[in-house]
């Protein structure tokens, strides 16, 4: 009797680009599906070094990963972004939008300025990303695009209100783009953690100001404990398999069910 042994590298000879892969859920992304064989081109913005690290890792492994800086909010920077990864990889399987920012304040002192920025990384980004990804994606004969999201999108969440809006419009692209790009064989789907300890936890006041927050956080999980970036990276993976490709459009919450029980 034959036992079916799965293939250790699923994505070996893929190329992949992950956005904000110097730190946090990018990092353990970019290193996951090194690990799982793919090339994977790690993007930043502002810290370089963290992302000479991620790379040194990845290339650790044995696998390419050439680091692009570019403010993914700003178009000519995206658009000189996936200059580069053609220039480096010639195509592209696998666009994970994770890279996030924002202005964490209440409604009412909200500015312009915050809302555009906020925006323009967090929503704008995946739209134009998409157009510059699908052509790679097209001479490779498909691939897989995901997006990382918050439960912010649909619940309030305290001075979260431009990143939720920002995450919301992601999450309509998300399945604006899963249609639209089906018949190339892009499969577009977006993954929303629970709260994962990572450096952006540090922006919010609402945990600075108590520093039993993270325990309350854990204390509301029954899966009882936090969900970490390697749970997302395990999820982000597998919406990048053809055992996932009946996925579309879907936003899959990794949340170990913070947000089951009602509150
Ligand atoms: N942590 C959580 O609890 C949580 C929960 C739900 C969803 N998420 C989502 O998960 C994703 C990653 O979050 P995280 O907690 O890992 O964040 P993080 O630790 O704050 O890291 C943010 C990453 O995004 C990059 N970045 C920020 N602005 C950028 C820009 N304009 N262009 C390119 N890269 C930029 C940063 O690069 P530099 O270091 O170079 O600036 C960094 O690598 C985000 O989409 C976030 O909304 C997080």
């Amino acid at each position: 009797m034959s036992s079916q042994i799965p293939p250790a590298s699923p994505f070996s000879g893929k190329y992949a680009l992950v956005t904000g892969s110097g730190r946090g859920i990018g990092r353990a992304i970019a290193l996951h599906l090194a690990r799982l064989g793919a090339d994977v081109a790690v993007n930043f913005f502002r810290n370089r070094q963290p992302a000479e690290e991620t790379a040194a890792e990845i290339e650790n492994l044995g696998r390419r990963a050439p680091v692009i800086k570019a403010d993914v909010g700003d178009l000519d920077d995206l658009n000189r972004m996936f200059d580069e990864v053609e220039a480096n990889f010639g195509g592209l399987d696998i666009f994970i939008h994770n890279a996030a920012s924002g202005y964490n304040r209440p409604a009412m002192q909200q500015k312009p300025k915050g809302w555009d920025w906020t925006l323009n990384i967090n929503a704008r980004a995946l739209l134009f990303a998409a157009q510059r990804a699908a052509p790679l994606m097209e001479r490779r004969g498909g691939g897989a695009i995901v997006s990382i999201t918050s439960p912010g999108s649909q619940r309030v969440l305290p001075e979260y209100v431009v990143v939720g809006a920002s995450k919301a419009a992601l999450e309509s692209l998300t399945r604006y783009l899963a249609v639209e790009l089906a018949p190339q064989n892009i499969v577009v789907n977006a993954v929303s953690p629970g709260v994962v300890e990572t450096d952006a936890l540090a922006h919010f006041d609402a945990i600075r100001s108590d520093e039993h927050l993270i325990e309350k956080a854990i204390a509301a999980t029954p899966a009882g404990r936090l969900v970490s970036p390697q749970d997302v990276a395990n999820v982000v993976a597998f919406l990048c398999t053809p055992e996932a490709s009946m996925i579309r459009g879907q936003v899959i919450v990794v949340d170990g069910g913070y947000t089951l029980p009602a509150r």
